[in-house]
C-alpha cells in the first residue's frame, strides 16, 4: 500500500459508525486531557479521524486545530462539527504543520503506532509545543499483547489490506517519548491489552 490515506478514506464511513469500545476509559481520558486546557489554549490534534474527540474538547479551549491525512475522515468530521467556530480541520501530517512553540496542548490519539517514523513524529510534536506544553497520546502497543500481529501485519500490508503498523512495547514507547525531551507526567492503561494513555510535558 503506497498511500495510507487511501486506506483511511475507504475506512471512513465504517469508522464513523463504530461505537467507542470502552466508554468509561474514553471519558476518563477526556477528563484528564481537559485538566490541561485553559479558555485561551491553542490545541492541535493530529490523526483526528472523524473528529469526535475534537468536537468534545473544542468548547473548552481558545482554538482547536484538528488534522488528518484522510480527506474522507475530515469530510465526516466537518459535517459532525457543524460550523463550531473555534474548531478547524486541515488535511496534513504532523511534519507539514509549520512553525514552532505554537500550541499549548497536542493530542495524538490512536496514531503513534501508524506513523512512518515515531522519533520524527515526537520531534515535530516537541517543535510545535510551547515550553511547558503538554502532549497527550493514546497508543495501542502491539508488541505487549498482540505479538501474533508481527506475522499478520506485514503480510496484510504487502497485500494492501491495511497500512503499516509499528510494533512496540509500552516500555519502548515511554523510552522514546522521554528520549524526545518530554517528561511523562501521567500514565493510564485500563487493562494490559488496551491502549496506553500518556500525558507528557515538554522539557
Ligand atoms: C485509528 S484512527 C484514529 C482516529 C482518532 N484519533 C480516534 O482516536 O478515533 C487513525 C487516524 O489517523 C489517520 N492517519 C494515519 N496515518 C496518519 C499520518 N501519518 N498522519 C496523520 N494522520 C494519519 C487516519 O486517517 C485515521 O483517521
Amino acid at each position: 500500500m503506497s498511500d495510507p490515506s487511501e486506506f483511511w478514506d475507504r475506512m471512513a464511513e465504517r469508522y464513523a459508525k463504530s461505537p467507542i469500545a470502552d466508554e468509561a476509559s474514553y471519558h476518563h481520558k477526556l477528563a484528564v486531557t481537559r485538566q490541561h486546557f485553559k479558555p485561551d489554549s491553542e490545541v492541535l490534534e493530529f490523526g483526528c479521524g472523524t473528529g469526535s474527540t475534537a468536537i468534545e474538547h473544542a468548547p473548552f479551549v481558545g482554538h482547536y486545530l484538528a488534522t488528518d491525512i484522510s480527506g474522507a475522515m475530515l469530510d465526516i468530521a466537518r459535517g459532525k462539527a457543524n460550523g463550531q467556530a473555534n474548531l478547524s480541520f486541515e488535511q496534513a501530517t504532523i511534519e507539514n504543520i509549520p512553525g514552532e512553540n505554537r500550541f499549548d496542548v497536542i493530542l495524538g490519539m490512536s496514531i503513534l503506532h501508524l506513523v512512518d517514523d515515531l522519533d520524527a513524529t515526537l520531534s515535530h510534536v516537541h517543535r510545535l509545543l510551547r515550553p511547558g506544553g503538554v502532549f497527550v497520546s493514546s497508543t495501542m502497543c502491539m508488541s505487549d499483547k498482540h505479538g501474533w500481529f508481527r506475522l499478520v501485519g506485514p503480510l496484510g500490508h504487502r497485500l494492501g489490506l491495511f497500512p503499516r503498523v509499528n510494533m512496540f512495547k509500552r516500555a519502548t514507547l515511554e523510552q522514546r517519548v522521554e528520549a524526545a525531551a518530554f517528561a511523562i507526567d501521567y500514565r493510564f492503561q485500563p487493562t494490559p491489552r488496551k491502549a496506553t494513555f500518556i500525558v507528557a510535558s515538554k522539557n
